[in-house]
């Protein structure tokens, strides 16, 4: 038996089109990319959609609403993680603590929690920054270094010692490991994943070896990175182009990872080739492992 998952990242919700973004990207694509993506679902048999976080932009209350409404709206349980923009604005964080409850009877998780699934479980943590040395939830501004808290940290510990035998499935916003350079030669915009953030998490990781997958976001960049016996696998934004969406099956001995779209290319867009290593090579989009 395999379960399997559909990851996406970055949707944004609620941004105009100054928002960052490696490829082209248009609000009003938004609706016919949840539309795709609904219908991927559909075809693939997804058992659990992982959003990986920057849901919303500003984290306004009209945003989490909208998400709400989004999200709990797909007909396959979704479980989200909360991004950086997920917590900008005063009151944002607080606001997605009250929605805990309505976005559960809507099929909407929202992290921290653990979702079991036939085959593996899948651990969903939001993020937090380090505020003059402490972890917070709120993000404030680009300069902050991305960490965990002690208490999820210690939460996901015990959750991975449970039931030892069970592949795990790790989705936080942060990439754990950024994307390497043999996708961007001397590019400068992207940078390192934050020591405060990847340190911990990643030796944490190295004490569980059910430990099969961490997905990322963040960078809006489709990647893959191997760790031994784990890989790690960013998904560019699901509202760029070309609309990733990762269809994961995972069993008790192997996994494949396939990137296919939630819509198709819009007619007066073209991806740009500049920044076209964004979505990845080969290698990156589609593969297949196997353990003992
Ligand atoms: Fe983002
Ligand atoms: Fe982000």
């Amino acid at each position: 038996m395999t379960d399997t998952i559909a990851f996406i990242a970055d949707t944004h919700i609620g941004a105009d089109e100054t928002r960052f973004a490696f490829q082209p990207h248009r609000p009003q694509w938004l609706d016919a990319a949840f539309a795709g993506l609904a219908e991927v679902v559909r075809r693939e048999g997804v058992d659990l959609v992982v959003h990986g976080g920057d849901i919303g932009h500003a984290g306004t209350a009209e945003e989490t609403a909208r998400a709400m409404t989004i999200l709990g709206g797909l007909g396959t349980p979704v479980a989200a993680c909360l991004g950086n923009h997920d917590m900008f604005g005063d009151g944002s964080y607080e606001r997605w603590g009250e929605c805990v409850e309505e976005a559960a009877a809507r099929g909407l998780l929202l992290a921290n929690r653990r979702v079991r699934l036939a085959e593996a479980d899948v651990f969903v943590l939001n993020h937090a920054w380090l505020r003059e040395g402490w972890p917070a939830w709120r993000w404030t501004d680009g300069t902050a270094l991305g960490c965990l808290h002690e208490e999820q940290l210690a939460w996901l510990a015990d959750g991975l010692a449970a039931s030892p035998d069970r592949p795990a499935v790790i989705a936080v916003h942060q990439p754990i490991a950024p994307p390497p350079e043999r996708l961007r030669p001397g590019a400068s915009e992207v940078y390192p994943s934050d020591p405060p953030f990847a340190g911990p998490l990643t030796e944490l990781i190295g004490r569980h070896p059910r430990v099969r997958l961490v997905l990322s976001g963040h960078y809006h960049a489709t990647y893959r990175t191997d760790h031994g016996r784990w890989v790690h696998c960013s998904v560019a934004s699901m509202t760029e182009m070309p609309f990733d969406v990762r269809i994961i099956r995972i069993g008790r001995s192997g996994m494949s990872v396939a990137t296919v779209p939630a819509m198709p290319a819009p007619p007066d867009a073209e991806l740009n080739p500049e920044k076209a290593w964004c979505i990845g090579q080969p290698w990156d989009r589609d593969f297949t492992l196997t353990w003992a």
